[in-house]
């Protein structure tokens, strides 16, 4: 799995999380697993750097901390994608093509299922069944179910996300010019 690469100002962040989380929670190894949840808790994942420092201030070695934090399905160690994507691969949907489904987000995003693409758009994930199986192969976007999806369907939901980003740049740069209208005529 692809390690994701810090944005601006989120060092600081990690920090700030780990250490009121090792406040909280003490640093004895008892501690761990309750800390890593308290940390992805505040930051929704857990990123390599707070495994590494929660390691240095726990005095454990950074391989029982990335043991652990790699063990269990409920830790994320790529950040979640503005939007989530999660296709399910319940026996239903399996059935019905949702490997097809994966693989065509994973080739239209450019990454695996469990990785998040590097502008931290999109994040995709397999789900076991998520309950309406007469709708497969689903995927859930953002929470709202897809039903019958088919790989075209999968270019269009991606379509849609990608006009609304280009439709909110658009917003933000007419904003940013009447503000600097603004600070001229003032
Ligand atoms: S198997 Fe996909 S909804 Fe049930």
């Amino acid at each position: 799995m692809r390690a994701m690469d810090l944005i601006e100002g989120e060092e600081e962040l990690i920090h700030t999380a780990v250490g009121a989380v090792l406040q909280s929670c003490g640093t004895g190894r008892e501690s761990l697993i309750p800390v890593l949840q308290g940390v992805q808790d505040r930051l929704g994942y857990l990123p390599r750097l707070a495994m590494q420092r929660i390691a240095g201030d726990m005095q454990l070695p950074e391989v029982e901390v990335f043991g652990v934090g790699t063990f269990y399905n409920q830790f994320r160690l790529n950040p979640p994608g503005k939007h989530r994507v999660e296709v399910c691969l319940g026996t239903a949907c399996h059935m019905m093509g949702g490997h097809i489904i994966l693989e065509s987000f994973e080739r239209r995003l450019s990454i695996h299922e469990g990785e998040t693409t590097p502008d931290r758009e999109y994040s995709l994930e397999r789900v076991a069944c998520v309950g309406c199986c007469a709708l497969a192969p689903v995927v859930v976007v953002d929470e709202k179910v897809e039903a019958k999806v088919s790989p075209i369907r999968v270019d269009g939901i991606l379509l849609t996300f990608e006009i609304e980003k280009k439709e909110q740049e658009a917003e933000q740069q007419r904003e940013a010019e009447q503000q600097r209208e603004e600070g001229r005529e003032a």
